[in-house]
């Protein structure tokens, strides 16, 4: 079913260079389970692992995850606590699958935030699978794009400081000051768990991407439900305020 969804979906018109998912619905995954919510981010992971694995097989080549935002920052700290030792362990148990895929990973936020252990585990997983060629992995941890925007206003204002000319910002400068400098804008968005919003993600980097929602919670996404994604998306007319040919 998932092969045939698979073949498919490779002939049936362009597969998104670039994939964003907003991550959601892993609290309300336990609580359906009378469960912590921990256990709901734990099973989120597996999901990760088959999303990151089905995007390389179709032959997304740029993958943006939302793990963890600023304002998740002020979650209770028993849940920051299980969100950081997950993210260790994620990278202890995954790293050597990745670098067997060839996804490079990026983790993109204010990292500085992060306590030793954690960043190191970030740290360890940036220079380990750097120069993976199948697929760019972009974590976006501690995570918020008006900051990100505010980050790109200020280095760009230094630059003013040091001679750059007002002529000079253009979309294009400005870009090349966000985090996501290296890959192309977006072209879907994925959100699980039916809530229609964005949540302070890629702000600037959304202006033209195809927003897909679904009901499903993020510990219950898998290749199948990626594939159906990328099946809706192929049936997109983007017009980009032009008018259809
Ligand atoms: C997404 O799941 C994971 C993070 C934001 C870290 P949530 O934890 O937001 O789950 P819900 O939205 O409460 O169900
Ligand atoms: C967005 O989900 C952040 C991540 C998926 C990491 P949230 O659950 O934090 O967003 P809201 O609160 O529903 O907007
Ligand atoms: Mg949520």
């Amino acid at each position: 079913m998932t092969d045939d969804l698979l073949a498919r979906i490779q002939v049936g018109g362009e597969v998104p260079h670039h994939v964003a998912i907003i991550m959601d619905g892993n609290g309300r995954w336990a609580r359906s389970r009378f469960m912590p919510r921990p256990m709901g981010h734990r099973a989120g992971v597996k999901a990760l692992r088959e999303t990151v694995e089905g995007a390389k097989d179709a032959g997304v080549k740029v993958l943006t995850i939302f793990a963890f935002s600023q304002e998740n920052w002020s979650r209770p700290q028993s849940e920051v606590g299980a969100l950081m030792a997950l993210l260790q362990e994620f990278v202890a148990k995954e790293i050597g699958d990745l670098k067997k895929n060839g996804v490079e990973v990026s983790v993109l936020g204010e990292v500085e935030r992060l306590g030793p252990r954690a960043r190191k585990a970030v740290d360890r997983l940036i220079q380990e699978t750097a120069g993976g060629d199948q697929l760019n992995l972009n974590i976006c941890v501690s995570y918020g794009s008006r900051a990100e925007i505010v980050r790109a206003a200020r280095a760009l204002a230094s630059d003013v400081k040091d001679g750059m000319s007002l002529d000079e910002i253009t979309e294009e400068e400005f870009s090349s000051r966000l985090y996501t400098s290296k890959w192309p804008d977006p072209d879907l968005l994925i959100r699980t768990s039916g809530e229609f919003r964005i949540s302070n993600f890629l702000l600037w980097q959304l202006a033209y991407t195809e927003i897909y929602v679904t009901d499903v919670l993020w510990p219950d996404f898998d290749r199948e439900e990626l594939f159906r994604a990328i099946e809706d998306f192929q049936g997109r007319d983007r017009r980009f305020g032009k008018v259809p040919v």
